[in-house]
């Protein structure tokens, strides 16, 4: 959801703002670990390198879109830095891990090469554990990208390719599952913690603030959904410099089937200044239904009913008069499960915008995830957007879903996944 005061955001995508939390800014001195590469004696794997797993989407010059993508890879040795490439947005705040630890975060450059693991970075000179050592990254905010250039080890030591996870999830949305105005924004994301919570699990979070799932012009994303979820680009002013009206389709058989895809989108739809009507709205949704149901048609969809944020009256808070499309969604996620789908279950390719028929019978696939009731009033902040605290609810809540309805296990059981969550009390007398 946007108000008219978040248009400016959308202009301005390219500059480094201060991020607020809590009204303060929020401090944004992380180390600087730039460095001159020809410094130091590395080994060095190009950006196509096969051990270089690419999470989320990252088009054909190894360029990221969307929210929170990353590269994920085992190593030897003490030593990881990466060279960003000319396309890398200015200043980007990327997070750093090595295995389950917490992350660690930096700003990161154009043509710069950053060292991200040595001796010194936390639990790097440990003695007994996983082996090989794994290093994870990921772009923290959804307007800005990365270009991998280069991934660097020391001398004689080297990359090591990881298994992918056997589950994956996929995530469709806009400002709600992109993260913006939570903390680490990608990655303080109710979508991300879902996917991340979950453990063992690949995600991807196709997700960009003031899109529609109509065709439209909304908030300045010149695209829907219904659209620009077939490409590998976002919406953002960086694609159209890089891009232009032509943008890469994204090509689905670079990577498995998603399992489960979880979409969140009608918010801006909604919004009267958008002007897009309930029957636009539905066709957009019910086309990205079945464009998911064709590029995977054994994935499982959840759709999330909208939340609009509260108002008080009297006494209490009470969620906003129009809480979005309730029946009309209702309505359609009751014609998928229906014989009248599932007989002739016609499937949507957005690039070429055909409607065919799937062949076989599916079983019912859709299912309906009603968010009434997870978070309160003080879950949403004054920007109309979940806290950290209503984006972890919200990922709980999906997760147990997730499990009763799938029979999912929860396999994260102890890595961080929300940075800077600790608050606590330890006053123990008074
Ligand atoms: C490293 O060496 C290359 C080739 O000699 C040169 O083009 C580049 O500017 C050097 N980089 C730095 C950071 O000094
Ligand atoms: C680092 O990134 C944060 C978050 O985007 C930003 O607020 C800060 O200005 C950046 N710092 C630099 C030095 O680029
Ligand atoms: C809204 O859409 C209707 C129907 O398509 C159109 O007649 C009207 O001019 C639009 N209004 C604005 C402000 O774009
Ligand atoms: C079957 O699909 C076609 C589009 O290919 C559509 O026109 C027709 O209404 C559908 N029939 C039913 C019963 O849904
Ligand atoms: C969603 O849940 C709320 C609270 O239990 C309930 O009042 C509402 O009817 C539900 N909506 C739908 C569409 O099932």
């Amino acid at each position: 959801m946007l108000s008219i005061l978040n248009l400016a955001i959308f202009g301005l995508s390219l500059s480094t703002a201060t991020i607020l939390q809590n009204g303060q800014p929020r401090p944004s001195n992380y180390p600087d670990t730039r460095i001159d590469p020809n410094a130091s004696s590395f080994r060095t794997y190009p950006a196509d390198a096969p051990e270089i797993s690419y999470k989320g989407r990252w088009d054909s010059k190894h360029v990221s879109w969307w929210s929170a993508p990353g590269i994920k890879f085992g190593y030897t040795g003490q030593t990881v830095a990466i060279s960003f490439g000319h396309l890398t947005s200015p200043g980007v705040l990327i997070a750093y891990r090595i295995g389950g630890l917490d992350w660690t975060f930096t700003n990161v450059t154009a043509r710069g090469t950053h060292l991200l693991v040595s001796a010194d970075t936390p639990g790097s000179s440990l003695t007994t554990p996983i082996n090989p050592w794994t290093f994870e990254m990921r772009v923290t905010n959804w307007a800005y990208g990365v270009q991998i250039d280069s991934i660097h080890v020391a001398a004689g030591e080297k990359l090591v390719k990881l298994p992918d996870f056997g589950r994956r999830i996929e995530v469709i949305g806009d400002s709600l599952a992109a993260g913006m105005y939570t903390s680490y924004e990608g990655l303080s994301s109710w979508a991300y913690g879902l996917g991340a919570g979950l453990g063992d699990t690949e995600y991807s979070i196709t997700a960009y603030p003031g899109i529609c799932a109509a065709d439209q012009d909304c908030w300045g994303n010149p695209r829907g959904q219904v659209h620009q979820w077939f490409y590998t680009s976002d919406t953002s002013y960086r694609a159209s410099v890089a891009y232009g009206d032509n943008p890469e389709p994204w090509d689905f058989s670079k990577r498995p089937a998603a399992d489960i895809v979880v979409i969140n989108i009608g918010t801006n739809d909604q919004n009267a200044a958008n002007n897009v009507s309930t029957t636009v709205y539905i066709d957009a949704l019910t086309k990205i239904i079945q464009g998911v149901h064709g590029k995977w048609p054994k994935a499982h969809v959840i759709v999330m009913s909208l939340w609009l944020g509260f108002y008080q009256s009297g006494n209490s808070y009470f969620p906003g008069a129009s809480q979005g499309f309730v029946n009309e969604v209702c309505q359609m996620c009751k014609w998928f499960n229906s014989d009248d789908y599932l007989r002739n279950q016609t499937i949507y390719d957005g690039v070429t915008k055909k409607i065919s028929r799937a062949s076989g019978r599916p079983e019912p696939f859709v299912h309906y995830f009603n968010t009434s009731g997870i978070m309160q009033h003080n879950d949403i902040g004054p920007q109309w957007h979940p806290t950290d605290v209503g984006a972890i609810k919200v990922a709980s809540h999906l997760q147990q879903f997730i499990r009763i309805t799938f029979g999912w296990d929860l396999l994260a059981t102890g890595p961080e996944v929300f940075h800077d969550t600790l608050y606590w009390n330890d006053q123990s007398g008074y």
